[in-house]
């Protein structure tokens, strides 16, 4: 038996969940429902009910809902569990949500600033590379330097790590919902072999911390499990930075991908950002962020609640799911939101409110209680990496086509579903024009 939802509003049977079965693009089927259906439906997927809503009164009474009747929390682990096996999230002690204590911004920054220098080292005078395996491998660098203790930022150790935690990668559960099952399956056979690479090599650098302390936010991780017995400790240290590492980097290091891409296909906006136009910087990374968002904003209805959605008032039991699809109320194009313009931005607020129903129904860090707590933080960072990127190289895509999202994405800051490559050349090594095929 389903969830009951009283009253029932209108049953999308028609619709498919990725995660169900194989679609051409999730997003699509959610307007689809909403064309056919209206602002709020249910679509029934296995045992679940999923009861959508993107009427103006149903997008605020969504990110109204408290956690303890409406979970996000839960929502995300039921999510991130069809990929990363359940280990990872138990006897958690040091969770991501506390990434952000007095103090740690600054040592992040810090990290990232190495990151970019490594980056620019690694890749020579010029060549050619693939936008978003730059900005991963500049997130997990900036991450593992901050949280993965020492060593785990250098050498074979941080390809390892690299290599490990891309096949962890707790967001290919919403990135590709369609492999879910055959992860399954395999019982999680290579996140589990993945996650023992993670351990043996964090197991290591704790050792290496407790020898000669100073790895920040690592040494508060080693402190929370300093009482077990080594190898108790060990693991459980490495688990705590693994759930960090794939709870923060993966949408930061997408994001960045766009919008390099975005500022780097306009000439005028990258010349500013440049010269250190940082208001433009930080207004461009909000716009490309809105506009490649693909999340499902969920949460697990833990008690019995009453939703209003406008015309009218849900009784909802628990074990429903309540959502709302960034993308089909973020990109409307009747008023140009699908069009990138960072004027629209006035520092943290999107200004062109003009024509929409609720200003809720437009955002790219959330609204409400949940909404990203390390919105700030991604924002510097991502304007930083942007400028030190442009600074270093003149650029140019090698793509010919517009990079689309991966189709089938639910949830999370789109992954391409093509290679996006560009060519780069140091500023400065005027030898050779950019223009000359290498
Ligand atoms: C560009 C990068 C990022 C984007 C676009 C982004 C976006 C979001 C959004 C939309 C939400 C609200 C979700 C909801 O209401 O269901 C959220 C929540 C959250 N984000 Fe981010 N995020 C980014 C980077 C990060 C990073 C680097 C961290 C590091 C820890 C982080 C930690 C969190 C946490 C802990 C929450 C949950 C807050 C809560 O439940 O109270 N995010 N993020």
């Amino acid at each position: 038996m389903r969830p009951a939802v009283v009253p029932l509003p209108p049953l999308a049977t028609e619709a498919r969940l990725p995660w169900d079965a194989e679609v051409d693009d999730a997003v699509a089927v959610i307007e689809a429902a909403r064309a056919r259906h209206g602002d709020t439906f249910v679509v029934d997927s296995g045992r679940d009910r999923w009861v959508f809503t993107f009427s103006a009164t149903g997008i605020d009474s969504f990110y109204a809902l408290p956690e303890e009747e409406a979970s996000k929390g839960v929502a995300d682990f039921l999510m991130l569990r069809r990929k990363v096996p359940e280990e990872v999230f138990l006897d958690r002690r040091i969770l991501p949500g506390t990434l952000f204590g007095v103090g740690d911004t600054p040592t992040y920054l810090a990290r990232l600033e190495e990151a970019l220098d490594r980056t620019v080292e690694e890749a020579g005078p010029q060549g050619r590379l693939d936008v978003f395996d730059l900005t991963r491998r500049i997130a997990h660098r900036m991450g593992l330097a901050s949280w993965g203790g020492p060593g785990s930022a250098d050498g074979a150790a941080f390809d390892a790590l690299v290599e490990a935690f891309d096949r962890l990668d707790g967001a290919e559960s919403f990135v590709h919902p369609d492999r879910m099952r055959a992860v399954a399956a395999s019982g999680h056979a290579a996140e589990r072999a993945a996650l023992t690479v993670i351990e043996e090599h964090l197991g290591s650098a704790v050792d290496r911390a407790l020898a000669d302390p100073g790895a920040g936010l690592f040494d508060r991780i080693v402190a929370a499990w300093a009482a077990e017995e080594p190898a108790v400790r060990a693991r459980g240290v490495a688990r705590d930075v693994a759930l960090i590492h794939i709870a923060s980097m993966s949408n930061l290091a997408a994001a960045l991908g766009w919008s390099f891409i975005d500022v780097l296909t306009r000439p005028a906006v990258a010349d500013a950002v440049r010269d250190g136009d940082d208001d433009l910087a930080a207004a461009a990374v909000r716009e490309s962020t809105r506009l490649a968002q693909r999340s499902l904003m969920a949460r697990a209805v833990l008690r019995p609640l009453r939703l209003d959605v406008g015309d009218a008032v849900l009784e909802i039991e628990p074990g429903a799911f309540v959502a709302t699809l960034l993308p089909v109320t973020n990109r409307d194009p009747s008023l140009g939101h699908d069009r990138w313009d960072a004027d629209r931005w006035v520092r943290h607020r999107f200004a062109d409110t003009a024509g929409l129903t609720t200003p809720r129904a437009v955002t790219a860090f959330g609204h409400g209680r949940h909404s990203c707590p390390a919105q700030p933080f991604a924002v510097t960072a991502m304007s930083t990496a942007l400028r030190r990127l442009l600074t270093a190289w003149d650029v140019e895509p090698c793509w010919s086509g517009q990079p689309r999202p991966v189709p089938a994405q639910i949830g999370g800051v789109a992954r391409a579903a093509d290679p996006c490559e560009v060519r780069y050349r140091r500023r400065g090594d005027d030898a050779d024009p950019l223009g000359t095929p290498r």
